[in-house]
């Protein structure tokens, strides 16, 4: 295994820093049709043809659902002292609503039960994505009663696990639904439909509302209810101009605002292009005292900014790409040359996270951040020793922990990171063959291996600090 060490000082987090790893039930659990889970728009999708690369479904993944005390060992194997993973809500209420599913809380509970022992601090998400099919044949998140329906699911599971769990996040990433799976159609359940987008932003955002306000209701004292975004910020050149500042407005009130800006200030935000903004008559009284009701905590995921720049978007140069419609001629989306990609495609750029968690601390004064997700894919294998050598992950954890540190020297209000992913699993419309694991899974028998990368978190943890960053990199 590859060794980085540099001369100089480490970056120390705070005092009971949280640490952890992230899951979410249908990347990992299989058992799609086990203890009477019903189906969601996930198996749905995965299961049409042509939705998913390859055909892959996660009707096995990383069968978590049978093997999760190896799971909650591995966990504590690498010292980490929280895991996020997310309960499935047809497991709970196999038609999204009326009979409560008592197999399903029964697994949740064996698996906290699993932490318990261990010392692992549980953070629940409640909604990773796979709404309930029979909610989604009634309208699925673009009519309103399913924010309802999910308020009821919230206070059943925070009813019977609520012991056992100390971080709730209600909702994962709502502008990855609305966007990539309303939108633009490429996640369940695969719709291309504006208007529906907009209704889906306005629902969820009420649902979490809803939600946050069910579990209050029934959990102990102490306990932390929050949401999950998925941030991208904008960057600009130090140069730029006023109309690139205000694309940047734009751009930024579209992505982040409008999420943010409900959630903290109980407004949609007015740069927001008009097309995303949920219509007045979906806004009933209440439902914005209800969506900024105070969190606990914002759960910040972070994978990539968007640089903007003069260009013509109708003679694109290499590394540019269209900006948002809408944001006046002549903007166009780029990725700087000098920084790299992931398999994925997608930009590093931990730049990206140090101001983020630095805005978010001004804008939410003594609102409590934790990076709840945060890693790359990489193209993993074992080689001949039996050793995963993910270098490039090293490298992307290193840097960004960095940045993440940085950030909390200069007075951003981070307190905990958990790492996108504990384990390779079904990334959604890539199936698995895009790897974010710091644990490699070996498909075809479920073999677990740790990766070099699970080391190298294992050192930060136990130092709770992040190492210098080296000046030159091993390739
Ligand atoms: C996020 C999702 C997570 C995972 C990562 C790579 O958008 O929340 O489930 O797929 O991307």
């Amino acid at each position: 295994m590859t060794n980085i060490t540099s001369p100089g000082e480490a970056l120390p987090f705070p005092a009971g820093f949280t640490w952890g790893a992230a899951t979410a039930a249908y990347q990992i659990e299989g058992a799609t049709t086990e203890d009477g889970r019903g189906p969601s728009v996930w198996d749905t999708f995965s299961h049409t043809p042509g939705k998913v690369r390859g055909g892959d479904t996660g009707d096995v993944a990383c069968d978590s659902y049978h093997r999760y005390p190896e799971d909650a060992d591995l966990i504590k194997s690498l010292g980490l002292s929280a895991y996020r993973f997310s309960i499935a809500w047809p497991r709970i209420f196999p038609q999204g609503e009326g009979t409560v599913n008592q197999a399903g809380l029964d697994y949740y509970r064996r698996l906290l039960d699993a932490l318990d022992e261990r010392g692992i601090a549980a953070a629940a998400t409640l909604f990773h994505w796979d709404t309930p099919q029979a909610l989604q044949d009634k309208g699925g998140w673009a009519n309103r009663d399913t924010a309802l329906r999910f308020a009821e699911y919230a206070a059943v599971v925070g009813e019977a696990l609520g012991d056992r769990v100390s971080r709730w996040i209600t909702l994962n990433e709502p502008h990855v639904v609305a966007h990539n799976g309303h939108r633009i159609g490429v996640h369940a359940p695969g719709l291309t439909d504006d208007a529906a987008a907009a209704a889906v932003t306005h629902h969820l955002l009420l649902g979490h509302g809803l939600a946050a306000s069910a579990l209050r209701a029934v959990v102990p004292a102490g306990t932390e209810v929050g949401i999950t975004l998925s941030l991208t910020p904008v960057r600009l050149g130090a140069d730029a101009d006023e109309a690139l500042h205000h694309a940047s407005r734009v751009t930024d009130a579209t992505m982040n605002g409008l999420f943010l800006d409900p959630l903290l200030n109980g407004r949609y935000p007015e740069h927001a292009l008009p097309s995303v903004l949920p219509p007045a008559e979906l806004i009933k009284d209440g439902d914005l005292e209800a969506i900024a009701a105070p969190l606990d905590f914002l759960g910040v995921n972070y994978y990539r900014p968007v640089h903007l720049r003069h260009g013509d978007p109708a003679r694109l140069l290499l590394g540019e790409e269209p900006a948002l419609p809408g944001l006046g001629d002549g903007i166009v989306q780029f990725d700087p040359h000098d920084l790299e990609h992931t398999n994925m495609g997608w930009l590093i750029d931990p730049e990206g996270l140090y101001e983020l968690l630095l805005r978010l601390t001004k804008e939410a004064p003594g609102l409590p951040l934790y990076i709840t997700e945060n890693g790359r894919a990489a193209e993993d294998y074992l080689n001949t020793d039996g050793v995963v050598d993910d270098l490039e992950r090293i490298k992307f954890l290193h840097q960004h922990l960095h940045a993440a540190a940085r950030a909390v020297k200069d007075g951003a209000n981070l307190a905990g990171y958990y790492v996108w992913s504990l384990m390779d699993n079904f990334e959604w419309a890539y199936g698995y063959q895009k790897r974010f694991g710091i644990v490699y899974v070996d498909f075809a028998t479920g073999t677990r291996t740790p990766k070099a990368s699970a080391g190298f978190v294992a050192d930060m943890v136990r130092a709770n600090a992040v190492p210098p960053l080296p000046d030159v990199w091993p390739v």
